[in-house]
């Protein structure tokens, strides 16, 4: 039986099991070691707090084809063969490859471009000062923490000298992206910079135009705001970040249902 059979069948037991003891007045439920052991390994979609006030945030924050459903691969399986990978040629340059981190059922998912040296060492994305920027951006300015969203990059490789990632690149390395998608099934994606969001969505549109609008990454809500990066050299535009942030919160509040119709359509690669 498939995991996910399993867990609909455990789920329906539960259920059935609750409505029983209700039923009977008894206060207490009495479940086997393996339920319990199922029921323990299930980890909750982390929640989106309410924010307390609309400040400080990031004070001066100085192919609609959709993705196929029911795959149920776990995130360290398919790690693991990033691990292995050797389709183009960063395998011989990189030191680690860089899958991703985060919460598996993550509401937002995080898009970079592609590892950097610091990332490359460590072999975690945004880990250097960009990095630090992220985190403040999620947790000062989301009011959300680290571990809760899901942080990852078209490539899993550093491409040498930081260049951008060139198309036979993506061409192998996105689809691992769209698998780790496929299993944490995110509410929103937010495309860090030009070269992911170009990337992402097969344009040579400036960030200035793809910003603003909902785009359809195979049919998961995608907004753009700008690389980390960038912020740290144009503090200035850190407001229009907020903007962005903002309105990804909106809809992970369930708050708006974002509108993808003024937006690009991905097309798959493959
Ligand atoms: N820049 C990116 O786009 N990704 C990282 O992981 C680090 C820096």
């Amino acid at each position: 039986m498939q995991r996910s059979d399993l867990f609909q069948e455990i789920v329906r037991d539960a259920v059935a099991l609750v409505k029983e003891t209700a039923k009977a007045g008894r206060g207490k439920l009495t479940v086997s070691p393996e339920v319990a052991a199922l029921l323990e390994s299930v980890q909750p979609r982390p929640s989106v707090p309410e924010m307390a006030a609309p400040a400080p945030v990031i004070p001066a924050l100085s192919t609609s084809e959709p993705l196929a459903s029911g795959t149920q691969e776990e995130l360290p399986g398919i790690d693991s063969e990033v691990k292995a990978c050797r389709k183009c040629g960063l395998c011989e340059t990189r030191r680690n490859t860089v899958f991703g981190v985060g919460h598996p059922a993550a509401q937002l998912v995080f898009v970079g471009e592609a590892p950097g040296a610091d990332e490359d060492r460590q072999g975690e994305p945004f880990v250097g000062r960009a990095g630090q920027l992220l985190t403040d951006i999620i947790v000062k300015g989301m009011q959300m923490r680290r571990e809760d969203v899901y942080i990852c990059n078209v490539l899993k490789c550093r491409p040498p000298e930081n260049r951008d990632p060139n198309p036979e690149e993506v061409f192998h390395c996105e689809p691992y992206l769209l698998r780790q998608l496929d299993v944490i099934k995110p509410k929103v994606i937010c495309a860090l910079g030009r070269v992911a969001a170009q990337t992402l969505l097969r344009t040579s549109e400036s960030t200035t135009r793809l910003r603003g609008r909902w785009h359809n990454y195979h049919g998961i809500p995608l907004r753009v705001t700008y690389h980390p990066a960038y912020l740290l050299r144009t503090p200035s535009d850190k407001g229009k970040c907020w903007e962005d942030v903002k309105e990804i919160l909106k809809v992970l509040r369930g708050e708006v249902t974002p509108d993808m119709s003024g937006g690009l359509t991905a097309q798959r690669l493959v």
